[in-house]
């Protein structure tokens, strides 16, 4: 049986003469065979790899937005490394859920899933997220039962990418005490100097609301004044909206609002009204950004624009050309200005359009929007000029 012995074999192999047949396609059988067997294993074992690098990150940046906050070290030393408890919460309640490991829960995947998030309304979709998981997990840490520092997860869209970031919280539940943003795919030089630490900077003592408890923060164009503003980035105004509006999304009715409200008074914090404020002639008043968005009302005739563009003789596929989307997809409000512009030409073509509406809800300051700023094929339309203005547009 010596012959069935693979070492035989192979020396057996090796002994052909170079020039030999067998031998050449041996070779060429065998580095076929090692690549195809490495390529395999890279891929299969390279997907946890890049989910634990993006935990790691996550952690990363949670462990620094806790180290940029004065004295958090100092006070995490005093009162112990358990001060600092991650809870799931329930957002349309506000209350928490008690579940083994909270840290386990993936938000993404949960907003994906019709079962565990919800579509938010038009109106109320400021972020661009179209759906919002159900839960969340924040981060509390807390001293004598007094809370000193809440971490609020936010997300939403920015000009061309989903940004992500850790929100932080005095112990007010009022004042900023820090923004880190971990994850963006914005214009590099432009846009994406929301990473910069010179930036994020800005966001420490910043307050989130006023003495009635309306959300006033907001990222500005040219110069921040008062206590709720800060300064955007020069020449990437929407990701510096996008920004704004993902902060104010998220502590708002539709994201954390009730449990910052349970939080309130359940641990003892002064509501907005008791909290100091600074003194009235600090306070400039707000431009029209600070107006709370208002949204044209949907007109029910107008059916929806992948309805119509059916009505013109257009299939899924016209749209879809790669493949259709499985319900439920996100598509990337880049990605759907391409499709669009594939068939209605150039921005500049698609203002000429509306040369004769005034505004030109194509042609305005704010530069080249995404198409899906406003109109979206399968849910209702959205005005985006209605964040701040109200030119009662009818977006088909
Ligand atoms: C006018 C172009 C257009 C047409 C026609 C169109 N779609 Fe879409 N579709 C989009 C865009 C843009 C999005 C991104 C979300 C949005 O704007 O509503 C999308 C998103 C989707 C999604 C994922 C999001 C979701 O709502 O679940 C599905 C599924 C989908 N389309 C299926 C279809 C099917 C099936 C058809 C044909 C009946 C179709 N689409 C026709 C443009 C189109
Ligand atoms: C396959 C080509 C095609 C694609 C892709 C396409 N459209 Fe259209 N669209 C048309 C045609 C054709 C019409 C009807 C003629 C016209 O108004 O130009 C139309 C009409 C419209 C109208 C007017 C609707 C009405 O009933 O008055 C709007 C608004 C519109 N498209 C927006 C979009 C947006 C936004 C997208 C991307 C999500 C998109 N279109 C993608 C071909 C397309
Ligand atoms: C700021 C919101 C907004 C954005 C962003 C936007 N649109 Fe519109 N669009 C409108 C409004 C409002 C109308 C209706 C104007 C009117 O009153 O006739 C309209 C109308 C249209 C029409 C129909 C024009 C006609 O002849 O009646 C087309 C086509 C269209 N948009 C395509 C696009 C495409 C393609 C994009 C992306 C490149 C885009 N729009 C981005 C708000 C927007
Ligand atoms: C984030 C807030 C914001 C959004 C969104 C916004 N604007 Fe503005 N807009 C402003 C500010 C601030 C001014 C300056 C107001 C002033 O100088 O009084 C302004 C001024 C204007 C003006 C000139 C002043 C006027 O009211 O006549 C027009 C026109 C205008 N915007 C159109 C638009 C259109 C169209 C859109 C949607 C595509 C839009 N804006 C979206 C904040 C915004």
């Amino acid at each position: 049986m010596a012959f069935l012995n693979p070492l035989t074999l192979w020396r057996r192999f090796l002994a052909l003469p170079n020039e030999s047949r067998a031998k050449t396609f041996g070779v060429a059988l065998l580095v076929a065979l090692v690549s195809a067997g490495a390529v395999t294993v890279a891929s299969v074992a390279l997907r946890p790899i890049q989910q634990e690098n993006a935990d790691r990150q996550r952690q990363e940046r949670l462990a620094a937005i806790l180290a940029a906050v004065p004295d958090l070290a100092r006070i995490v030393g005093e009162a112990g490394a358990d001060a600092l408890e991650t809870r799931l919460v329930d957002l349309a309640t506000g209350t928490f859920v008690d579940v083994e490991a909270p840290t386990d829960f993936d938000a993404r995947a949960a907003a994906a899933d019709p079962l565990r998030s919800v579509a938010l309304p038009s109106g109320a979709d400021i972020a661009g997220i179209r759906r919002r998981a159900s839960e969340a997990v924040v981060h509390l840490l807390t001293r004598d039962d007094r809370l000193v520092l809440l971490v609020l997860p936010v997300y939403g869209s920015g000009y061309q990418s989903t940004i992500s970031a850790y929100l932080a919280l005095e112990g007010d539940l009022v004042t900023v005490a820090a923004l880190s943003v971990y994850d963006q795919g914005e214009t590099p030089g432009l846009g994406a100097r929301i990473e910069e630490a010179a930036w994020q900077a800005l966001w420490p003592g910043t307050r989130i609301a006023d003495e009635t408890g309306a959300i006033r923060i907001a990222v500005v164009r040219d110069g921040a004044t008062g206590p709720y503003e800060i300064d955007g980035i020069t020449g990437a105004t929407r990701t510096s909206a996008g920004i704004s509006n993902m902060v104010r999304f998220w502590l708002g009715d539709w994201g954390y609002g009730p449990l910052l409200e349970n939080l309130r008074s359940v641990l003892g914090v002064a509501t907005p009204a008791e909290a100091p404020i600074a003194a009235a002639d600090d306070v400039t008043p707000m431009p029209p950004v600070a107006t709370p968005p208002e949204v044209a009302p949907h007109t029910p005739a107008l059916a929806l624009l992948a309805e119509r563009h059916a009505a013109y003789g257009l299939a899924c596929s016209s749209c879809h050309a790669a493949e259709i989307p499985a319900p439920g997809t996100t598509i990337a409000a880049n990605l759907s200005t391409t499709i669009c512009l594939d068939c209605h030409g150039t921005f500049a073509a698609v203002a000429a359009r509306t040369a004769a509406v005034f505004p030109n809800p194509h042609a305005s300051h704010l530069g080249d929007l995404a198409c899906s700023s406003c109109h979206r094929a399968h849910q209702a339309p959205v005005d985006y000029c209605s964040q701040c203005h109200s030119f009662g547009f009818r977006v088909p």
